[in-house]
This record gives structure tokens, sequence and C-alpha cells, in this order.
């Protein structure tokens, strides 16, 4: 099965054609003043709208933003990304106030050759993310109606079956953009043969969303290094007390079978920085991860285990790391996830971040993005590629 690229769109001729870009402006936004705290799935789609306005094309832009329950709200209005995004182009970006109404449609029409309107959040409409089939075609119909092709570049969304990724594309030719296209080609790498020793670093608050990475790379894997708040769980499958720490409890004998599995290559944290509570001002101190004091709860690994860590990671030839090992937004704990970017980024070999949460620590922690080999722009979407998952996203692409 092959997938058509924006090559081959660009070599049939866009000019004066409109096409509608499916991207992933999912950004982070400041809690208080909701402003954009990092814009790094923002540029990551500039190359694939620049080659089209370049081109000639007329570029209806859409995305989701957070998750809304299929009715506007002002919270995830996608406005500040247009205005970001104009700024990031150099050029007006006209935002239609609706996804597929009034506004939109009137959008849509005035846009000429070489220019840039954006939807409003996908999911301000039911039919984005419904379950029926009918419901998500009748959305989709309506988003196909505003262009003459579709190009894919959401490569975070590419494992959710939904209208704007799964339905549209049937309806329109369609094409995968330059970084669905990158994404791809870089983790198809990880999945196959992988350079020795393979070390993959997992972190993040909770293992019921990497327990079936885990399953999938186990096999492959030289060693497996756990950290973040799904770290707890495991510790507690070992038999430690985790105090206040973030637990899965029904998880714990799942873990306690991984880690029989895995005995020769799952690595858990040796020590952790305990808090009396989840607050940068919180009394915490370093302990050892098998004595966590019953008032307490690990935010982050510890000195110890960010040392043993970045040595196993540091002399690796290819890595993937997903989720920070701590809460890295709180200076007091963002050691952890420090030091393994660090040591990763040092690495001679090939280097992949996934995901949203860590790509954005890189970024936030002022570390050099051109020392990683790859930072991918989707979390879900990446853990579900390597666990072999077929993608609504990409399955729609090669039909
Ligand atoms: C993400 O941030 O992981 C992607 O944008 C997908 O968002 P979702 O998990 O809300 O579908
Ligand atoms: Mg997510």
């Amino acid at each position: 099965m092959s997938i058509r690229n924006l090559d081959d769109l660009l070599a049939e001729g866009v000019s004066g054609r409109r096409v509608l870009v499916r991207a992933d402006l999912n950004v982070p936004l400041d809690k208080q003043t909701g402003a954009i705290t990092d814009d790094g799935r923002i540029r990551a789609v500039l190359p694939t709208l620049t080659a089209l306005r370049d081109a000639g094309a007329a570029v209806v832009v859409c995305s989701h933003l957070g998750r809304p329950k299929g009715a506007p709200d002002p919270k995830y209005s996608l406005a500040p990304v247009a205005a970001r995004l104009g700024e990031l182009l150099d050029t007006e970006v006209a935002f239609a106030t609706d996804t597929v109404g009034e506004s939109a449609r009137g959008v849509v029409e005035a846009l000429a050759a070489g220019q840039v309107a954006l939807l409003e959040n996908l999911r301000f409409n039911p039919g984005e993310t419904s379950k029926d089939d009918a419901e998500r075609g009748t959305f989709a119909d309506q988003l196909a109606a505003f262009a003459e092709a579709y190009v894919d570049d959401a490569f975070g969304a590419v494992h959710r079956k939904h209208a704007s990724v799964y339905d549209v594309p049937a309806r329109l030719p369609h094409f995968a953009g330059q970084l669905v296209l990158r994404e791809v080609e870089v983790l198809a790498r990880l999945r196959q043969e992988p350079d020795r020793p393979f070390v993959v670093v997992l972190g993040g608050s909770k293992v019921s969303d990497k327990l079936a990475v885990i399953e999938a790379l186990l096999p492959t894997v030289d060693r497996l290094l756990i950290g973040g708040g799904m770290c707890f769980t495991f510790l507690r499958a070992q038999g430690h007390e985790v105090g206040k720490s973030l637990l899965e409890e029904d998880l714990v004998d799942t873990c306690r079978e991984l880690l029989e599995r895995g005995a020769d290559r799952i690595v858990l944290p040796i020590d952790v920085v305990a808090a009396t509570e989840f607050s940068a001002d919180a009394d915490h101190e370093a302990v050892p991860a098998n004595q966590i004091p019953a008032d307490r709860l690990g935010l982050d690994i510890g000195p110890r285990t960010i040392a043993e860590f970045a040595d196993m990671a540091g002399t690796a030839r290819m890595v993937f790391w997903n989720g920070p090992m701590g809460v890295f937004e709180l200076a007091p704990f963002a050691a952890g996830t420090r030091g393994v970017a660090e040591a990763i980024s040092h690495v001679k070999g090939f280097t992949v971040v996934g995901g949203g949460d860590s790509a954005a620590a890189v970024r936030a922690l002022g570390l050099d993005e051109s020392s990683f080999g790859h930072i991918s722009t989707g979390g879900g979407a990446s853990l579900e590629y390597l666990e072999g998952k077929a993608l609504p996203g990409i399955v729609a692409l090669e039909q």
C-alpha cells in the first residue's frame, strides 16, 4: 500500500485550488492567561503550509484543541493559535469563528491563492469525534466541501478515528503532509531491527497509557528505564510502600508480571524525591525507593537514579524516550527529566523523543532541540505506532 504525499499533490499542481490541511495544533495553554506555552506543534506544520502557499494553493487549515464536549467552549478556541500561526508565517491568517458554519463558509470563499485560513476547533462539533459513522460522515461532508484536496499533517491525531482524520480523506484526493511522512519514517526505524544497545525510557503519570507499548517493546529492548508517576505502581509491585504517590492499584499484578518477564531489562528508580504535597513549596528530599514515607509522595526520580539512567541511556546506540521523569513544570522536581534528557542529547546514536509532553519538556528546559535525532509531535500516536496498531489516519491515507 502506498501513500501519496505532498510532492505528488504539488506535481499535480495546486495553483488556485483549495486544499484542506488537517493539522495538530493542540498546543498547551497557560491555565491562568490562556497564552500558548509551547508552539512546537505550530512550527512543525509550517513546511507543509509554506510549500502549499508557494505553489499557489488557498490553504484551509483545521485542527482540534483540548477536549471540548462537542459544543463551542471559549477556553478551547483556536483564535490564539491563528494569531501565532500568522506571526510564524508572517502573513494574515483568516480565522473562522465556527468550523463549518456561516463564518467558515465566508472565510473559505474569500480565500485567494497563497492565503491561509484556520477554522475554529473541530471538536466544537459532535460529528468530529462521534462513534456513529453516519454522524461523522455528515460532518466530514461539510469539511470536504471546502476543498478539492486533503492533506493530513496532524501526526499527533492519526490514532484517532475522527471525521477530520478518517472520514474526510475518503471524500477527497488525499495526501500525507511532510510532518506525517517524516514521523512515520523515523518511527518505522525503531520498529524494525534496532541498533544496540536499544534503550527505551518511559515516564509520565499513568501506567495504563504505557502497558501496550511496554508489551510491544519488551522483546526487542536491551533496557527499559521507568520513571515518572508510573514508576510507583511498579515499585508497589515489587512490594514497596509508596506513601501518597500516584498508584494504579488495579495494575499492580500486571506490573508484577511484566517485572518477572523483563527482570533482566526493566530498570526502576533506586531513589525518588518525596514531597509533603504536590507543590513547588513543599518540603522534599531524596529517599531510597523502598523507603518512601507514608505521608509523602514521589514527584521525581532521585539523584542516584538520574546518574544510573543517564549512564544507561548515554551509552545506547538507539533511544526512544516518552514521558517526563517527574513533575518538571515545578522547578524542585525537574532534575530527573533534565538529567535524562541531557544524557539522551549526548547519545552518539539515533534518538527519538516521543510525545507532546516530553517534547514540551525539552523546550521548556531550554535544551537544544537539534541535539536529538527526532522530536515527535505525537504522544499517543507515536506510542500506538510502536505498539504496531493500525492507525486510522494512516489507514485512511493508504486507501
Ligand atoms: C495529543 O495531544 O495527544 C493529540 O493532539 C491528540 O489529542 P487527544 O488525545 O485529545 O485526542
Ligand atoms: Mg494526549
